[in-house]
């Protein structure tokens, strides 16, 4: 009796040993929802502000893409990334103020593969597109209350509330619209294609900054016309 209850007592532990997350994948969940990921302090965002991972309700407008499956993609980032590295470094130094890509032995990188790895049921899987409108132009302005709840989906987890900037994730994160007011007016160009140009082209074109680029796939341009319409009554 006594042999055939120690013998249980193995099996049950082993089974819990393989059935457990491995450590490095618990702690890659926790880097990736906590913006102290990066190391600098004036980063106030983490992967799960720009990034579904399958846990969210579905209501959210993301500017990155979902990345349940995203490890057997054959390329990432819209096919500008050849390794998963890259891609999780670009959004690092890009979008976080890390101030370089990742050690090759920095354990931050090997718990976020891990994570992704647990949620990338998968092996293989597709590339999936990424749209960046290059020329920005004005919209035809759409219905101000869907322009709301696409502010309300897209840009208030960042900005907080429109005008105010109440609830916003830090104090360096601009408020919308006010902020491009003064910015149009230096430019010549018209608040609406200054605000538009912000939301394709984030921190890149020379617009500068650490705003994500919304591309066509994250937001459609019907969405960000019926946002003008919300942010910029006439
Ligand atoms: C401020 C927003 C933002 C943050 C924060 C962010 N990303 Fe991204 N990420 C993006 C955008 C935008 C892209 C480009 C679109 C795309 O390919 O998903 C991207 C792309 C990616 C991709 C490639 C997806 C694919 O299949 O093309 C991966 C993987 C990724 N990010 C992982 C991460 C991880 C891990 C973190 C946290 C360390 C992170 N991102 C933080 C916005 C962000
Ligand atoms: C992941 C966080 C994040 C999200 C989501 C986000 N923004 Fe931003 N945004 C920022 C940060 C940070 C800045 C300030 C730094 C910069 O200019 O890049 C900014 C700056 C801006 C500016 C520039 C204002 C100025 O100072 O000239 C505009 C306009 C803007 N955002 C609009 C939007 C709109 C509209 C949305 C939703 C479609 C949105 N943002 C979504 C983080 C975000």
């Amino acid at each position: 009796m006594r042999g055939k209850g120690a013998a249980v007592v193995v099996v049950v532990v082993f089974l819990f040993a393989a059935c457990a997350p491995l450590p490095a994948q618990g702690a890659g969940r926790a880097l990736f929802g906590d913006p102290r990921t990066s190391t600098s302090e004036f980063n106030a965002v983490s992967c799960s502000t720009c990034h579904d991972d399958g846990s969210g309700d579905g209501q959210r407008l993301f500017a990155g893409h979902d990345l349940t499956d995203s490890v057997g993609r054959p390329s990432w980032w819209g096919a500008q990334a050849p390794r998963l590295k890259d891609a999780v470094d670009n959004c690092l130094v890009f979008f976080m103020r890390e101030p370089a890509p990742l050690k090759d032995d920095d354990p931050r990188g090997r718990a976020l593969y891990e994570y992704l790895r647990s949620i990338s049921p998968t092996t293989t899987s597709a590339s999936l597109p990424l749209t960046i409108v290059e020329n920005v132009t004005s919209l035809p302005r759409g219905d101000p209350r869907r322009g709301e709840d696409v502010w309300t989906r897209a840009c208030q987890p960042c900005h907080g509330a429109p005008h105010t900037g109440d609830g916003r994730l830090n104090d360096l994160i601009s408020v919308v619209p006010e902020a491009s007011a003064g910015f149009a007016e230096q430019v010549g160009f018209d608040v609406d294609v200054v605000l538009i140009e912000k939301v394709r082209h984030g921190l890149f074109f020379g617009v500068g900054g650490n705003m994500p680029p919304f591309s066509v796939e994250a937001l459609s341009d019907d969405d960000l016309g019926a946002l003008v319409a919300f942010l910029l009554p006439l």
